[in-house]
C-alpha cells in the first residue's frame, strides 16, 4: 500500500469480525508506530493492548462515560489500544539537552506538546494498522481514570485515547466529508 492510498483509504471502523488480530501483527503495528516523530525525540507514547474479553467488557462499561455509540463499538471489537503518554517530559528540556540548547527553548505550554505527541502517535498507529489490514477507531469520549485503573497504567502515565481495533466486517466504511482545500489552506 502506498502512502497516498494509506492516508486516503483509512476510515474509522466500527464493525469488526469475530477473528482476533494476533499479537505478532500488533507487535508489527507498534514497530511501525514507534517511528512517529516526537518532541525532542522523547518518545513518550505508550500502547497498552487489550485483547481479552473481560477487560474489553470492563472498558466498554466503565471507560467511555456510558456513550452508547462507543460502548457498541467496543463490545464488537476484538481489541483496544489504550494510548497513553509519560507525563512531564515533552515541552521540557532535560539537563542533557539543556547543556546543548538554551533554556528558553523549553516551552511554557509544555502540556500542549504532550497531547501533540500523543496525537501524532495515534495517527501513526492507525495508519500502520490500516497498512496491515487492521481497522481502527479513535475514541475521545473516554473516562481516563477508569481506564487507567482497568489496565493498571503506571503512575507516570496519562491516558490520551482509546483506539478500538480489529478486522473490519462488511464493506469498507464510507469516506466522511472533507472541507474544500481553499477553505483550509492559504498562501501568503
Ligand atoms: C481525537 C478524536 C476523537 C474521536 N472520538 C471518537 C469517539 O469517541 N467515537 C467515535 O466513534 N469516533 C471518534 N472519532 C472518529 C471521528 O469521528 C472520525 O475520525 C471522523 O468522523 C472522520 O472519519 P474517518 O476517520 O472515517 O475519516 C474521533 C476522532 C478523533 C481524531
Amino acid at each position: 500500500m502506498d502512502a497516498i492510498e494509506m492516508i486516503k483509504d483509512r476510515r474509522s471502523v466500527r464493525k469488526f469480525k469475530k477473528e482476533k488480530v494476533d499479537r505478532e501483527t500488533m507487535r508489527e503495528i507498534i514497530e511501525l508506530s514507534r517511528w512517529a516523530p516526537s518532541w525532542a525525540n522523547y518518545q513518550i507514547a505508550r500502547y497498552t493492548l487489550v485483547d481479552d474479553k473481560a477487560t474489553l467488557g470492563q472498558l466498554a462499561n466503565d471507560g467511555v462515560k456510558g456513550f452508547v455509540y462507543n460502548m457498541k463499538t467496543l463490545q464488537n471489537a476484538t481489541g483496544v489500544a489504550v494510548l497513553s503518554f509519560v507525563k512531564g517530559k515533552s515541552g521540557r528540556l532535560d539537563q542533557a539537552k539543556l547543556d546543548l540548547m538554551k533554556e528558553e527553548l523549553s516551552d511554557a505550554n509544555a502540556t500542549i506538546w504532550e497531547a501533540f505527541d500523543a496525537g501524532i502517535a495515534c495517527q501513526t498507529f492507525c495508519l500502520a494498522a490500516h497498512a496491515k489490514g487492521v481497522g481502527t477507531c479513535i475514541f475521545g469520549v473516554i473516562n481516563e481514570t477508569s481506564i487507567a485503573q482497568a489496565v493498571h497504567l503506571p503512575e507516570e502515565e496519562t491516558v490520551a485515547a482509546l483506539i478500538a481495533y480489529g478486522y473490519e466486517d462488511g464493506p469498507h466504511a464510507k469516506p466522511t466529508p472533507r472541507k474544500e482545500i481553499d477553505e483550509i489552506m492559504r498562501f501568503i
